[in-house]
């Protein structure tokens, strides 16, 4: 019995946060690094279905980073990354679409279908509705900088009560390969355009670590400026940061941090008051 009424509690307790988020959006870029074992990709499923279930407004960025290197080793190609963002010659570009556009962005999709949600996968390519131009050739490539968001096709499918599942690639006009878009900065971009209530990014460490690897629960811009400067924050934490900074800018109302690596920890950063991980502080 007692373990009933603490069942009932638990919902009790979400139910201020179930009220408040009804009918907003959240974004959540899942991160390629977060990717890793399949039980905690079913308990990701199940968390996004259950914010569906519950009427709040899921919309999936995903990156795919280490799966990426894994094909281009096995293809023998070389990639860099300059300031967390990795260089992309055309090669490497088809290396990219195959695998956010095609692999993961599938195999996402599938999940969130199998545990009960209508979930449409989709690259900026889609009805070209994310254009970007290269953020600087000479140094990144087709690395791209989003000029451009359609958010009416993602609000259409949302209102059709579909979740868009979104692979970071932008089209780049005719003939073009298209464009690698970091997918924080997609992430942001989106959050922004769609007027998210939230922004959470799931990545493989408990959320910003500082100098003497301890979690930073709460961080604000000028924080973060400071800890790149000294480069304690680096490589791919570089443009998560300014991802947070700028979805803030933008009138999102939170952006968070969190550990992909802890179950269910979307729900714990949604439904409980001092959430996890870290929070990046707007003005
Ligand atoms: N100060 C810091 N605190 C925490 N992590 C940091 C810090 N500075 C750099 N990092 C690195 O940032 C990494 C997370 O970014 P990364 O781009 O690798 O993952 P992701 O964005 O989740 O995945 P993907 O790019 O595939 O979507 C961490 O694994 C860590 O190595
Ligand atoms: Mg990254």
């Amino acid at each position: 019995m007692k373990k009933k009424i603490h069942q009932a509690q638990t919902l009790m307790d979400a139910l201020p946060y179930i009220k408040y988020f009804n009918k907003k959006t959240i974004v959540i870029k899942y991160g390629g690094s977060a990717q890793s074992d399949p039980d905690l990709k079913e308990k990701f499923a199940q968390d996004i279905v259950l914010l569906y279930l519950v009427g709040i407004k899921p919309v999936i960025i995903h990156g795919g980073g280490k799966k990426i290197n894994i094909l281009l080793d096995k293809l023998e190609i070389k990639s860099e990354f300059i300031d967390g963002l990795r260089v992309t010659n055309k090669e490497i570009m088809e290396v990219v679409e195959m695998i956010l556009g095609g692999n993961i962005n599938k195999e996402i999709t599938n999940l969130l279908n199998h545990h009960g949600a209508k979930a449409i996968g989709v690259t900026g390519k889609d009805a070209s509705f994310i254009e970007a131009r290269a953020l600087d050739e000479d140094k990144y490539g087709l690395v791209g900088e989003i000029t451009r968001i359609d958010h009416k096709v993602i609000e259409d499918l949302m209102e059709q009560n579909f979740i868009p599942v979104i692979a970071p690639i932008a089209s780049g006009g005719t003939n073009h390969p298209g464009f690698n878009i970091n997918a924080d900065l997609a992430a942001s971009k989106i959050a922004v355009a769609l007027k998210a209530e939230k922004i959470i990014f799931l990545t493989d460490t408990l959320g910003i670590l500082n100098a003497n690897n301890e979690l930073m629960s709460t961080l604000n811009k000028e924080e973060i400026i400071d800890l790149k400067e000294k480069k304690v924050i680096n490589g791919g934490m570089i443009p998560k940061t300014n991802a947070c900074i700028e979805a803030l800018e933008g009138n999102v109302g939170s952006a968070h941090i969190i550990d992909g690596r802890v179950e269910h920890s979307i729900l714990l950063e949604i439904f409980t008051k001092d959430g996890i991980g870290t929070k990046i502080k707007g003005k």
